[in-house]
């Protein structure tokens, strides 16, 4: 270790000042080379530059360049001898290194029980910073509480003597190592005991949460408190005095660290305070990320539970859907086949009474026919989108499907005379589908264009790739949607044709969204309207 000798100050103005001259010395001490000395002044701002810049601005480091800055000072306003100062330093620098144990083993482990648990293990171990009991509080997810998390401690006397024995045969490491290795952690007494002390944020007179929002460590000590306080923590613990140095992270309160030395009764001293608040400054970033770590964790597993439950009830929630729909619709369908019905009944009755005179009129029959026919087709189509989806799923090629549905529709294209223009996707995007229900989708949306349009007109039919999706669009030149009627299309039952019977679109939506995809609709009034049709493209071909 190179020790510093004092000459005076050189600069300007530091004449009265002395600065550090430190020499490299070999193995036995002699020294031997001057030309690498390094002359600083603690008033030096080219000294404080060697520190910042020697020490980087880990906690630690800063720690280490505070104590060589302090002891400097302490030296040069001869308060203390040089060998006191080294002595001093070298057991800062021994923290240190118990410190990067600690910290090197709680980023190791990422998991907050066990961190808690090095972390006090390091503070109550008589081979690093020796105090007899500690415990941690931290200030909870939502800013609500202050809760007691962890303490490390023997719960008396003769269970003090047996666990520092046992430790005794231990090294540090192999303290911290146990911990990082050990199946599971058991909670002892006192974890027991702080586990169950939640102090809600808001009750500003709580003694803890003033050392919570302190700016430095606060000390305790029982004579001094106030006797009421007192009372209520002996409930808990008996106690002499402690201190609790408050865990900050840019300046927002994570938590208190406590720590006593009830069973020695050794006091506390302003260097232990000292080492407890630099291995709290040195844990807390660690700590802060293990804490987000974990709460990000916890969120993942609640997250991971919901899907779950999800996936579990999907099924049974479509099922719920549709029943709840069905029995929207019940009004809706009482009211739907009571026209149709009132016209069956009336031309019934007239076919019944005139059926045997010259009266009798066979258009009252059809008419009855293409009534109940009608009627038949709603209440299969609702029975249908009753029942829980059986598709018979397949991968295809979207454009084959498409060439092949548009077979059946040449002769009804040709009697309307509308003209039609394919364009089909290159890439021939597959998808994974009920043939039969894509092809009533496309029909229902092929047969709304149609009567939309007027014969000469023009239907586009075309398929596109897209990200995760192939497309197929429906675009006519028929006379558009108007704004008002935008939202209502997808209703059932809605229509405004004379025998339409405003199902065609609903049960469309609901056989692509029940394929995982959707359906999307762009019209202009007297100009036309596009509807696209979007299904998850299938893994295979
Ligand atoms: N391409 C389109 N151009 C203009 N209006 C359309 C178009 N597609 C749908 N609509 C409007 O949406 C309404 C609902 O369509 P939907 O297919 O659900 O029922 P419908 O065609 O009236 O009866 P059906 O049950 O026989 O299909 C139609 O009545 C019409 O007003
Ligand atoms: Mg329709």
């Amino acid at each position: 270790m190179n020790i510093p000798h004092a000459v005076p100050c050189t600069k300007k103005g530091h004449t009265n000042k002395l600065c550090w001259l430190s020499t490299l010395a070999d193995n036995d001490g002699a020294e031997i080379s001057r030309q690498d000395d390094i002359l600083v002044c603690n008033e030096c701002a080219a000294f404080k530059e060697i520190i910042n810049r020697g020490f980087g601005r880990r906690t630690a480091d800063m720690a280490l360049g505070s104590t060589i800055a302090t002891l400097l000072r302490q030296v040069s306003d001869r308060n203390i001898s040089l060998d006191e100062a080294r002595q001093q330093l070298e057991k800062k620098v021994s923290e240190l290194a118990l410190m990067k144990i600690i910290t090197d083993a709680v980023v190791k482990t990422g998991d907050l029980s066990r961190a808690l648990k090095i972390i006090l293990t390091g503070v109550t171990s008589g081979r690093a910073f020796g105090f007899n009991r500690a415990g941690i509080f931290l200030v909870d997810q939502r800013h609500e509480y202050l809760q007691g998390m962890d303490a490390v401690g023997p719960e008396n006397w003769q269970a003090a003597i047996r666990i520092w024995n046992e430790l005794h045969a231990l090294s540090f490491e192999q303290q911290i190592n146990n911990i990082l290795k050990a199946p599971q952690l058991g909670r002892d007494y006192l974890q027991m005991i702080i586990e169950r002390i939640k102090i809600p944020l808001a009750n500003k007179s709580n003694f803890l949460l003033r050392a919570l929002w302190s700016e430095k460590h606060t000390f305790f000590r029982k004579s001094e408190m106030d006797p009421f306080v007192v009372g209520g923590i002996l409930k808990h613990l008996d106690f002499n005095e402690f201190v609790a140095v408050p865990l900050r992270a840019e300046g927002i309160q994570l938590g208190l660290m406590v720590a006593d030395n009830f069973y020695t009764n050794k006091p506390i001293t302003e260097a232990s305070i000292d080492a407890l608040e630099t291995l709290a400054n040195t844990c807390i970033s660690v700590l802060e990320i293990t804490v987000l770590h974990e709460q990000l964790s916890q969120r993942l597993q609640e997250l991971e539970r919901v899907n779950q439950l999800l996936r579990e009830n999907q099924a049974y929630l479509l099922q719920a859907e549709r029943l709840a729909d069905i029995g929207r619709l019940a009004a809706t369908v009482a009211h739907e086949f009571k026209t149709p019905l009132v016209t069956i009944g009336g031309h019934a009755r007239r076919a019944i009474r005139d059926i045997n005179t010259p009266k009798f009129k066979k258009k009252d029959l059809d008419i009855i026919v293409s009534e109940i026919d009608r009627l038949e087709k709603i209440t299969s189509e609702i029975l249908e989108y009753s029942k829980p989806s059986k598709f018979d799923i397949k991968s295809y090629s979207i454009n084959d499907l498409v060439k092949e549905s548009l077979e059946f529709l040449e002769h009804k294209l040709l009697n309307l005379g509308i003209r039609l223009r394919v364009r089909y996707a290159d890439s021939d995007p597959h998808i994974a589908v009920d043939e039969r229900r894509f092809r009533q989708v496309m029909f229902n949306i092929i047969d709304n264009a149609l009567d939309s349009m007027k014969t000469g007109m023009h239907l586009k039919v075309e398929t596109r790739a897209l990200e995760g999706y192939a497309a197929l669009d429906i675009i006519d030149s028929g006379c558009g949607i108007p704004d008002d009627l935008r939202d209502r299309i997808f209703t059932f039952f809605f229509t405004t044709k004379a025998k339409g019977s405003g199902l065609g679109l609903p049960i469309s939506k609901r056989i692509v969204e029940d394929h995982g995809g959707y359906i999307e609709f762009e019209s202009k009034l007297n100009s036309g309207t596009t509807f696209s049709v979007y299904f998850p493209i299938s893994g295979q071909k």
